[in-house]
C-alpha cells in the first residue's frame, strides 16, 4: 500500500549474471528504508564453463527480468503505479546483458508514466555502502575501493557527492584474479568465495606457520608510486608455482592461502596510501570481493594501525556487496538528492534524459 509521505524508487541491475530489482523507500526528512532486495542468481548455470558466458546470461535475464521485479514489488506491498521513479544500470558490464535491463526499464517507465534514470553500475556499488551508514555519520573525504569480478578502483569522495578515480587496475580486477586463480586450482566459480573458504582452513591448520611464507607469490604494483593495480602478473606466478609443483592437487588449501594473501595485501597498501594522499577521514570497501572476511579484517587493522581513531572504516553488509538492485536504488536517491530534484515530482514523467 502506498504512503502519501513516501517516495518509491525502483533499482533494476543486469548487468553480468544477476538479475535484481529493489525497491527503496524516502521519507521527507530523506530516510531511506530497503523494502525489497531481490537477486536471481546465474551462478549454477554458468558454473560449469568457468565463468560467465554473455550470450547465456543475457537469455536468462530475458527470462527472470519481470518476475524479479514481480517479486520486488509484492514484497514491498506495492504497484507499479506507485512509483515515484525508476533506475537502471547502464554500464559498465555486459552489453547483452545490459540491454535487457535497459529496454525493460524503459518499457516500464513509459507504461507508469514515471522518470527513469541512469546509474553507472561503480556508482551503485559505492553506494551500497550507503544502504547501511547514514551519509551524516560519513566524514569527507572518504576513499573508496571498489573491488568485484569487473573491477577494481581506488576512488575519493567529497562531501558534495564528487567522485574521482584515483587508482584502477591495469589488467585484471581482483575478483577475476579469484576466478582465474580458483580455476587453475580446479576450484569451480565464483572463486572468491571458495578460495577464501580454503584459504581460512589453511591458517587454521596445524600446517601454518605466520613466520615461514612456504609457497612465495609476487604482489604486483605494491610499491609502485601511482595507485594503480595489476594482478595479471600475480595470476601467471601461480600457474608456474602450480607447473613445478607434483604435489599441488594436495596443497590447494595452502596455494589458496598464499594467493588471496598476495592480492589483500596490494588492495590494502594501496588504499592506505590513498587515504595517506587524499588526506581522508573515511574509508569503505565495495563489490564482491569486500564480502571477503579476512580483506575487512586486514582493511580494519591496518586502518587502526597507521591512523588511529582518526579514520573510520566501512563495509558494506554481506547482501550488498555483489551485484544487487538496492545499490542501484540508492545511487538513484542520491543523485536526484544533489540535483535537488527531492521529492520527485520535479523530474519531468518519462524524460529517460539520460539513456
Ligand atoms: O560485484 P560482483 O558481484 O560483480 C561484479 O560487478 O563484477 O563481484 C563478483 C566477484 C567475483 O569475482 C567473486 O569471485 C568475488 O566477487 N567474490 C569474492 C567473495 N565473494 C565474491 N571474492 C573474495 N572473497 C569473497 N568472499
Ligand atoms: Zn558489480
Amino acid at each position: 500500500m502506498r504512503n502519501k509521505n513516501l517516495q518509491y524508487v525502483l533499482g533494476i541491475e543486469s548487468s553480468c549474471d544477476e538479475t535484481a530489482a529493489a525497491i527503496l523507500s524516502v521519507n521527507k526528512a530523506g530516510e531511506v528504508e530497503e523494502l525489497s532486495n531481490v537477486i536471481s542468481s546465474q551462478i549454477n548455470i554458468h558454473k560449469k564453463y568457468g565463468g560467465v558466458v554473455p550470450e547465456i546470461a543475457a537469455r536468462e535475464h530475458v527470462l527472470n527480468i519481470l518476475p524479479v521485479i514481480n517479486e520486488a514489488l509484492k514484497k514491498a506491498k506495492l504497484a507499479g503505479p506507485d512509483l515515484s521513479a525508476l533506475a537502471v544500470t547502464t554500464g559498465p558490464g555486459l552489453i547483452t546483458s545490459l540491454i535487457c535491463g535497459v529496454e525493460t526499464a524503459k518499457a516500464l517507465a513509459y507504461t507508469w508514466k514515471k522518470p527513469l534514470l541512469a546509474i553507472n553500475h561503480i556508482e551503485g556499488h559505492i553506494y551500497a555502502n550507503f544502504l547501511t551508514v547514514n551519509k551524516k555519520d560519513v566524514k569527507f573525504p572518504a576513499v573508496i575501493l571498489t573491488v568485484s569480478g569487473g573491477h577494481t578502483t581506488l576512488l575519493t569522495m567529497t562531501k558534495g557527492g564528487s567522485i574521482s578515480i584515483v587508482g584502477e587496475t591495469r589488467d585484471d580486477a581482483a575478483g577475476e584474479a579469484y576466478d582465474k586463480g580458483a580455476k587453475m586450482l580446479g576450484l569451480g566459480y565464483p572463486g572468491g568465495p571458495i578460495i577464501s573458504k580454503l584459504a581460512k582452513k589453511y591458517k587454521e591448520s596445524p600446517n601454518f606457520s605466520p613466520n615461514e611464507e612456504k609457497i612465495k607469490l609476487p604482489r604486483p604494483m605494491i610499491d609502485s608510486p601511482d595507485l594503480d593495480f595489476s594482478f595479471s602478473g600475480l595470476k601467471t606466478a601461480l600457474l608456474y608455482e602450480l607447473k613445478k609443483d607434483k604435489n599441488w592437487e594436495n596443497r590447494k588449501e595452502e596455494y589458496s592461502y598464499y594467493y588471496q594473501q598476495a592480492i589483500i595485501d596490494v588492495l590494502i597498501r594501496k588504499t592506505i596510501k590513498a587515504t595517506k594522499k587524499y588526506k581522508a577521514q573515511t574509508v569503505m570497501l565495495t563489490g564482491g570481493v569486500s564480502a571477503n572476511t579476512q580483506l575487512r579484517k586486514e582493511m580494519g587493522e591496518e586502518i587502526e594501525k597507521n591512523f588511529s581513531n582518526k579514520v573510520s572504516f566501512f563495509s558494506p553488509q554481506l547482501k550488498h556487496t555483489t551485484d544487487n538492485a538496492a545499490m542501484i536504488a540508492m545511487a538513484a536517491v542520491f543523485k536526484l538528492a544533489k540535483k535537488k530534484n527531492w521529492p520527485i515530482k520535479n523530474v519531468s514523467a518519462n524524460s529517460g534524459a539520460e539513456l
